[in-house]
């Protein structure tokens, strides 16, 4: 499926709560399927439904060797549907960030360092998980996107944004070595 950007209005809506009986249906089963090959071969660590222009509270999130984020602890696939957050203490972490909806661009976002994610998996049975750092981020950012939210809008500071041939070579020294505790061992 093609990945659309920012500026297309489906990435600003909040996205419909996904029913049981949708759920269920051909064309949303579907739909995970090429959430999942979409985010695969465009090496992000999540994508979201409104990110292939569906807005439906629907987002896969999987970490593997393949994704552009080397650094990501490995997180098995996971689907997430009408997912909720909660953090699990007020504690922040900020997250150097992209997204393949604003292409080239990364920035500082400050994100709970530990959550609890609520969902639905895709035959419809309740899940829970708690992740923490990086990968809480991930889930956060996931989510926002159900919200209509990009990471642009919790930038901490928009002098941080880089693309990310520059990051690479200015900033993610410093990033990893700040973020330590929460990259892949
Ligand atoms: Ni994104």
């Amino acid at each position: 499926m093609r990945i659309t950007t920012i500026g297309d209005p489906v990435l600003r809506e909040p996205a419909a709560v996904v029913s049981p009986e949708e759920l269920r249906s051909p064309e949303v089963q579907r739909l995970i399927d090429e959430l999942i090959e979409t985010r695969r071969a465009a090496g992000g660590a999540g994508l979201a439904a409104p990110q292939v222009g569906v807005s439906r509270r629907i987002a896969v999130v999987e970490v593997d060797d393949a994704t552009r984020y080397r650094y990501k602890p490995l997180v098995p696939l996971t689907v997430l549907v009408n997912p909720s957050i909660e953090p699990l203490s007020e504690e922040t972490l900020v997250i150097n960030e992209g997204c393949l909806s604003v292409p080239g661009l990364r920035g500082d976002v400050e994100r709970y360092l530990r959550v609890r994610v609520e969902y639905l998996d895709r035959d419809g049975a309740p899940g829970e998980l708690v992740a923490e750092g990086l990968t809480a981020g991930t889930f956060q950012h996931e989510v926002d996107h159900l919200h209509g939210v990009l990471f642009l809008d919790r930038l901490v500071d928009t002098r941080s944004l880089a693309t990310w041939e520059q990051f690479a070579r200015h900033g993610e020294q410093a990033f990893l070595a700040r973020v330590a505790p929460y990259t892949r061992s």
